[in-house]
C-alpha cells in the first residue's frame, strides 16, 4: 500500500495525528533507528532546527561520508541524497519527497551531455555537484561552490576542461582561475531570478549594507557583489564582517541561520525580478516537518540506485573529497 502511494505522489501523504509533537516524535525516531538528519541551509526553519547537521553541499557530502548512523535522512534535494547513497551504498538513505529535484540538475540530461562530451574528446570534465548521477558518471571530478576554484586549480593550466552544468559558476571560475573552460549551458532558476535594478536601488537606499551573492548568480549581479561565496562562506562572512546589514543574493532559507548567528544584524533577501517569492527554491521547500516524520517512521521514500551507476558516479566524488581534504577544505 505504501509503495502505491509513493509511486503516485513521490512521498507518503498519510494522515498524521494533529496532536503529535513532531519535534519530539522525530527526535525519538532518530534515537530508535540510529538515524542522522542532514539538512541544507535552504530547508525551512523547523527542519534546520531539528537537523543533526546543517551545511552546504560540500559539508553535507563530507558528513555523509563519515557518519556512523545506520540511516541517513536527507533534508535537501535529490542529487544530494543520491550523493549520500553513492558514498554509502550499504546504508539506507531517505529523502522525504522524491519530487525534490533541481532545475540546474535538470538542465543537463545525461544523453545530451554525452553528445556534447563526444564533441570535445580531449577534455577533462568537471561537474558541479548539482547534477544527476548520470552526469556524475560521465565526469572526471565533481566540485561544489566551496571547493570549485581549488578543484579547477588542481589541474594543469593548459588542461582542456568542460565545466557542467552551471554556466554562471563556470564563467565566474573562468575569470577567477584565468581559464577558458568550455561551459554547458545550464543554470539555477532561483539564482537567475534576482533583479539587478532592484538590488542596485536597495544598495543606494542602504549604503551601509553589504551585497553578498552565491556564484550561481549571473555575472552582472556578481559584478556588484561585495562578497561572493558558497552558502557556508556567505554565512561565515556575515559573522566576520563588521557590517550590520546584508542584502543576501541566494535562496532565502539561509537567512534563518544568518539571523540566528547574528541576532543584532539585519538581513534583506535580494529581490527577484517579479512580485512573487521566487527566490525560494520550490524543490528545497517540498520537504516539510510532516513529510520528514512520515519518511522516518516508515523509512520511505528510499534512494535506490543502479549498482553500475553507483560505482561510476563514486569515482569523481571520491576524487573531489580527496582534493578537498588535501587543501583542508
Ligand atoms: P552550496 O550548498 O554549495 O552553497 O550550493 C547552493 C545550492 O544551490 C544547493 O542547491
Ligand atoms: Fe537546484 Fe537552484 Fe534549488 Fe539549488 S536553489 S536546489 S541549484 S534549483
Amino acid at each position: 500500500m505504501h509503495n502505491q502511494i509513493l509511486e503516485k505522489n513521490g512521498f507518503l501523504n498519510l494522515p498524521i495525528n494533529p496532536s503529535l509533537d513532531l519535534f519530539e516524535e522525530i527526535n525519538n525516531l532518530k534515537k530508535e533507528k540510529n538515524a542522522i538528519i542532514l539538512a541544507h541551509y535552504y530547508q525551512e526553519p523547523d527542519i534546520q532546527d531539528i537537523a543533526d547537521y546543517i551545511g552546504d553541499s560540500l559539508g553535507l557530502a563530507q558528513k555523509a561520508e563519515n557518519t556512523s548512523a545506520d540511516i541517513i535522512v536527507f533534508a535537501g534535494v535529490h542529487f544530494m541524497a543520491e550523493t549520500a547513497k553513492i558514498l554509502n551504498p550499504n546504508k539506507k538513505v531517505l529523502l522525504p519527497d522524491l519530487n525534490a529535484g533541481c532545475s540546474l540538475s535538470d538542465s543537463a540530461p545525461p544523453a545530451l551531455f554525452n553528445n556534447f562530451k563526444l564533441k570535445h574528446p580531449d577534455h577533462t570534465v568537471i561537474s558541479y555537484i548539482n547534477c544527476s548521477s548520470g552526469i556524475k558518471a560521465l565526469s572526471d571530478i565533481i566540485c561544489t561552490s566551496s571547493n570549485a576554484d581549488a578543484i579547477v586549480n588542481s589541474l594543469p593550466k593548459d588542461e582542456k576542461i568542460i565545466f557542467a552544468p552551471d554556466k554562471n559558476l563556470g564563467a565566474y571560475l573562468n575569470k577567477k582561475t584565468n581559464r577558458n573552460m568550455v561551459l554547458w549551458n545550464g543554470a539555477c532558476m532561483v539564482h537567475e531570478i534576482f533583479s539587478l535594478e532592484k538590488i542596485t536601488k536597495l544598495k543606494i537606499r542602504h549604503p551601509e549594507a553589504k551585497f553578498i551573492a552565491h556564484p550561481e548568480c549571473e555575472e552582472p549581479l556578481l559584478a556588484i557583489a561585495d562578497y561572493i561565496g558558497s552558502t557556508t562562506a556567505l554565512l561565515k562572512f556575515t559573522q566576520q564582517s563588521t557590517s550590520k546589514q546584508f542584502i543576501v543574493g541566494t535562496e532565502t532559507g539561509i537567512l534563518h541561520q544568518m539571523q540566528k548567528l547574528n541576532p543584532d544584524k539585519t538581513f534583506i533577501p535580494a529581490p527577484p525580478n517579479n512580485a512573487c517569492a521566487c527566490n525560494n527554491c520550490p524543490y528545497m521547500k517540498l520537504n516539510t516537518l510532516e513529510k520528514l516524520y512520515t519518511c522516518m517512521k516508515y523509512e520511505l521514500p528510499e534512494i535506490i540506485m543502479d549498482e553500475n551507476l553507483l560505482i561510476a558516479a563514486n569515482k569523481p566524488i571520491t576524487r573531489m573529497l580527496e582534493i578537498s581534504k588535501f587543501y583542508g577544505l
